[in-house]
Parts: structure tokens; sequence; C-alpha cells
């Protein structure tokens, strides 16, 4: 069983010394306009989605990141990729469940999920 420690009154644990393996990192934004629209459900279907896919945190799978606003808030719930720096608008379940298959999993960009600036 691994050991929770605290040192100098900050908590430790082995696990939280090393970067995770990842091929992808992915940000949900969980500020609170993407949250109002949604994020949070969001956020479990893709986790769920990912896991179904054994993408989360394995070699060639994805760092997933919940943050704070990301800016362009009235397109959002929004979610980026990298290394691609793919900035997607994601509405329903079933644009995460596309993005996963499509992108997280097949490699390839959802074109139709890009957010286009809007004034
Ligand atoms: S709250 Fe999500 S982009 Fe601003």
């Amino acid at each position: 069983m691994p050991e929770f420690k605290t040192v100098d009154g900050v908590d430790t644990h082995p696990d939280w010394s090393h970067v995770p393996e990842h091929a992808r990192h992915v940000f949900l934004c969980t500020g609170p306009r993407c949250t109002q629209r949604g994020a949070l459900q969001l956020w479990k279907t893709l986790r769920r989605h990912l896991l179904a896919h054994d993408r989360i945190e394995t070699p060639g799978g994805v760092l997933l990141t919940r943050t704070h606003c990301q800016f362009p808030c009235n397109l959002g719930p929004i979610l980026t990729v990298y290394p691609e720096t793919c900035w997607y608008g994601l509405h329903s379940d079933a644009d995460v469940q596309r993005l996963v298959e499509v992108h997280l999993v097949g490699g390839e960009v959802v074109e139709d999920l890009l957010i286009k600036e809007r004034s």
C-alpha cells in the first residue's frame, strides 16, 4: 500500500514524484461559464469514455486536467488538446464521445467541433 507522508507541512505520496504516461495533454475548462454550460457532466463523460478505451495516463493515452477559464467562454465548454493545439467547443455527451473516438483514440482532428471565433 503506497504511503502518504507529511514533509515540511505538505502532504506527499510516492506517485506524486513523476509525470504520468501520456501522448496528449487534454485540458477541460471548468471555469464559471463552462460549468454553467455543463462542463462537469462532460468531464464525467470524458473520463468514462477514456477509461473504456484504456486511455487515461497510459502510453499513447491522455493526461486529463481541469482548468479555470481558458477565455473563449462564449464558445464553451472549452476543451484543448496538446501537442496539436486544438481548441474544441463541446456541447453534448455525443460531442465528447466523438472527440474521444476520433481524436484521442483515432488521432484525427474533429474539424466541426473546433471553435470558430465569434464577435
Ligand atoms: S469559463 Fe471556460 S473558457 Fe471561460
